[in-house]
């Protein structure tokens, strides 16, 4: 329930796209939003007011001359109580419109008299994305402060192939809730790391740890969410890259270092939250170990890793480094001598029983002024309380 109590305008412009807002208006209100839509004449020749009227449980507004309201000022009246006015799919047309002040139907004049944030998500054939025309139009929205979703890049409803689609409806409800976050960590630029690493032992098999990367994505989300620029470095895990978020795919503890040092030396915070294995196989194989072959079991000759997050710590100038230390047992004990040793601000430990793959989690976190316990809460959630706390210790001189 991630906007709830949130009042959206929905506005609906002509295009194929148009019937991916119908799914829009069931996400926003399963996020427990209210939704008023409003579609442009054009809108309509692709999905019919009725569909959007059962959705969202409201009559749709489709036009300037609705009877239905006693002063005649739908375009007033229907931003004045919203907390944004999204536009999703934006024409090409449409954009043209808004982006010189036309006012010429209820969607167009609703903008222009709006007292709310508008975002738009466009949607268009890749050759009228790529025209001129449409790149100064939007160049002219977005110094108006207009927020820009998408588009994205793929298969086209023309046959083609390129940058126009719409963005999938659940992109644009993540894009929403993130534009109602504030925005903390604005300008700043946050490195993290994800997930598990996997070290070889031979082409087939090799030494992992237990980690879904859920936490570390979460915070990714949450920086990015709080106005961040975001990497992550992330181990092998089945999860999306949030989105907005520049993502780098890499499997051993090695590979996690070369790009965390290729990535470090521009950033203000630095989050490990990979599970990073402590050791790796000496001398992996090139090929499969077959069963059998020797007199005894093979046995695994292992070297230690570097620790990434100490050497990101011991650099001459380093960015505000937060670490993790999911324990068993002793946590605080574990969690503060880790802080110290690695001599890093802000540490956040985790009993292993609590939250391991799951969607909650129990935190508490330890700084220079003491520990903060975060009661259990969804990751994102929790994710939002660490990037909060970042934010306060990056304010201090
Ligand atoms: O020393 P320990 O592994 O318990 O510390 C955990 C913290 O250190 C986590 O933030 C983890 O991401 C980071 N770490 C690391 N490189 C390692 C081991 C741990 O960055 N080789």
């Amino acid at each position: 329930m991630e906007l709830q109590g949130k009042n959206i305008v929905l506005g609906v412009t002509g295009g194929i796209a148009a019937y991916k807002a119908a799914e829009l208006v069931r996400l926003l209100l399963g996020q427990g939003a209210a939704v008023q839509v409003a579609m442009t004449e054009a809108a309509t020749h692709f999905v019919t007011p009725v569909t959007f009227q059962a959705l969202s449980g409201k009559p749709v507004f489709t036009d300037q001359w609705d009877s239905r309201v006693a002063n005649n000022m739908a375009h007033i009246d229907l931003s004045r109580t919203a907390d944004a006015l999204l536009v999703a799919p934006a024409s090409a047309d449409f954009l043209a419109k808004v982006a010189h002040g036309l006012a010429d139907d209820l969607l167009t004049a609703l903008v222009l008299a709006r007292n709310c944030p508008l975002l738009v998500a466009p949607a268009m054939n890749r050759q009228m994305w790529d025209n001129p025309a449409t790149a100064r139009n939007l160049a002219t929205l977005r110094g108006d402060g207009v927020s820009v979703l998408g588009p994205a890049s793929g298969g086209q409803a023309c046959g083609e192939t390129g940058l126009g689609r719409m963005l999938e409806a659940e992109e644009i409800v993540a894009e929403l809730i993130a534009f109602f976050q504030p925005k903390l960590l604005a300008g700043k630029r946050v490195l993290l790391t994800a997930g598990p690493t996997f070290e070889a032992v031979d082409p087939v098999r090799g030494i992992t740890n237990l980690s879904s990367g859920k936490m570390g994505y979460a915070i990714a989300r949450a920086a990015r969410e709080a106005g961040a620029d975001v990497t992550l470095v992330s181990g092998p895990v089945d999860l999306a890259s949030p989105p907005g978020v520049e993502r780098i795919r890499v499997s051993s503890a090695l590979q996690m270092r070369d790009a965390v040092q290729q990535h470090v030396a521009h950033c203000d915070v630095f989050v490990a939250v990979a599970a990073v294995a402590d050791y790796r196989p000496a001398n992996p194989s090139p090929q499969k170990i077959k069963k059998g072959q020797q007199a005894k079991p093979p046995a695994i000759e292992l070297v230690q890793n570097p620790d990434i997050l100490a050497e990101v710590a011991a650099l001459p100038n380093p960015p505000l480094c937060v670490g993790f230390a999911a324990e068993s047992e002793n946590l605080h004990e574990y969690a503060e001598s880790k802080r110290r040793s690695k001599k890093i601000p802000l540490i956040v430990g985790n009993l292993i029983h609590h939250g391991f793959g799951g969607d909650d989690n129990t935190l508490t976190l330890f700084d220079d002024k003491g520990r903060h316990p975060l009661p259990p809460a969804p990751k994102l959630e929790l994710a939002r309380q660490i990037v909060a706390r970042i934010a306060i210790l990056l304010e201090k001189p």
